[in-house]
């Protein structure tokens, strides 16, 4: 395995610091302030609910172990909250520790505020889990389940909406073929589509549209799409469908973000991709342990199939409004959506590829050096969308860049490989860029620095075409 040294990041790392805990100004002070405590505070209560489940005399081990894994995590938030050292992972807790250890080495013994933000919060993670993982009863217990079952039980309303929508266009597609379609058509369609994945990472969904294929013909399609594009405040979808639209039976990307709503969302851009026939088969990257609280796991995307085929009980009395999923069309657009799922899945026209590399700390600019391998996987790619906020951190380094700088340059030596890099973020953390000069002003002015930054109310997207 390749070391992480110091000449090795010089050569891929961003010329620009890191944004770092220790700067009071940043979402990264804010975020290890205020946000991980809450988090690492989650993880010790879902500990004591499950312990709470247990019998005291048969589960005396898994009473055990649950006992210790509270007192390491309450350790944790400790040792972050007083801004104590981070320390050594032991190494025998999986390959990908020594990386983490040799870039702590590197830091020079870093304290939680004086720290990259990017580095700390992965080790954050990589630590909780190191927790769980040494056990015989909570190795596969996901701390952070709990939280994301409840938010996909809460965002039923839009994945029916979302369902419906879907069913929508594949009727319309069997009487209007999409190779019968004008290709002016066809670009709105792929604009629309990859914004139900964009926003799907947003919590605030009300800038999609729905449209019809009559609407996509006419200008108020376009008008619509335009509306719904205002808060992209850097916008290369039209690149990415210069490429994309030329693609026929090709191979498509999805290196995934969050588990619940996004996925279900980036699970109907696969589809539409399939149906389209621009992609022969889609490709799904998940994490590969919990991370972040809500990204995706291999678990998660059959929880997500298995909640869907039963959709009545599972979002039956979850919600307010229970008339919703009541709704026939509602529940036959699930029950189809699942159904053609579970076809492409078995036919291995979805694919799930999990890989160790998307949960170490590294920012993507390393990946030619220390995850070869997955480099030459993703040649095979025609496309590889990456999604979410953290994805974005890392193509771009999570580095202090100023906002003009090209995409191209912020991702560094990625630039340099045969990929072509789509990125679809919504805006949630510090770093920004490929925005025309002043953007970044008039929004500083009129929304607050951060505000706009982390609100994820503008979003990003971003195209790269090293192929
Ligand atoms: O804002 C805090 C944070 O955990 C960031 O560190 C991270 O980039 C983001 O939230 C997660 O967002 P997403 O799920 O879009 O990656
Ligand atoms: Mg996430």
């Amino acid at each position: 395995m390749v070391s992480v040294t110091a000449e090795l990041l010089k050569e891929t790392d961003p010329p620009v610091p890191f944004y770092n805990n220790g700067d009071k100004t940043s979402f990264a002070h804010k975020s290890a302030a205020e946000r991980w405590p809450v988090i690492i505070a989650q993880v010790v209560d879902d500990v004591h609910r499950r312990l709470a489940a247990l019998d005291d005399e048969k589960d005396a081990e898994a009473i055990a172990e649950g006992q210790k894994i509270i007192t390491q995590v309450d350790k944790l938030k400790y040792d972050e909250s007083r801004d104590r050292p981070l320390t050594r992972l032991d190494e025998s807790f999986g390959d990908d520790i020594t990386a983490y250890n040799e870039e702590l080495a590197l830091l020079q013994s870093p304290s939680w505020f004086n720290v990259p933000w990017l580095y700390s919060e992965c080790y954050l993670y990589r630590t909780l889990r190191t927790f769980f993982s040494h056990t015989r009863h909570w190795q596969s217990h996901d701390p952070f389940l709990r939280s994301k079952d409840s938010t996909f039980r809460s965002s039923r309303r839009a994945v029916v909406e979302l369902a419906v929508r879907y069913e929508k266009l594949v009727d319309e597609l069997k009487t209007h073929p999409y190779a019968e379609m004008s290709e002016r058509a066809r670009r709105l369609l792929w604009l629309e589509m990859a914004q139900i994945s964009l926003w799907g990472n947003a919590t605030d969904l009300s800038l999609l549209t729905s449209l019809s294929y009559d609407d996509l013909q006419k200008l108020q399609g376009a008008e619509a799409i335009a509306k719904s594009q205002e808060n992209i405040i850097s916008n290369d979808l039209e690149s990415a469908w210069s490429a994309l639209k030329d693609v026929q039976g090709g191979r498509i990307d999805l290196v995934l973000d969050n588990a619940g709503f996004e996925l279900f969302a980036d699970l109907v851009l696969a589809t539409y991709l399939l149906e389209t026939g621009h992609a022969d088969h889609v490709i799904l990257h998940p994490k590969d342990i919990p991370w972040f609280v809500s990204d995706v796991t291999p678990a998660d995307v059959a929880h997500l199939f298995s909640a869907l085929a039963s959709h009545t009980t599972y979002f039956g009395g979850g919600g307010k409004d229970e008339n919703a999923v009541e709704d026939a069309k509602g529940a036959a657009a699930m029950d189809h959506l699942v159904g053609r799922w579970t076809e492409l899945y078995a036919d291995g026209r979805i694919v799930i590829r999990p890989h160790p590399f998307w949960t170490t700390a590294h920012p993507f600019g390393r990946l030619g050096k220390l995850a070869p391998e997955l480099v030459d996987d993703l040649k095979e790619s025609d496309l590889v969308v990456f999604k979410g906020d953290l994805n974005y951190r890392k193509l771009v380094g999570d580095a202090v860049w100023p906002p003009e700088t090209s995409f191209k340059t912020a991702i560094g030596s990625l630039a340099q490989l045969p990929l072509r890099v789509l990125a679809l973020r919504t805006c949630k953390a510090d770093v920004c860029v490929g925005l025309q000069p002043g953007i970044a002003e008039s929004l500083d002015d009129k929304h607050g620095r951060l505000t706009w930054r982390t609100n994820g109310k503008f979003a990003v997207v971003q195209y790269h075409d090293g192929k």
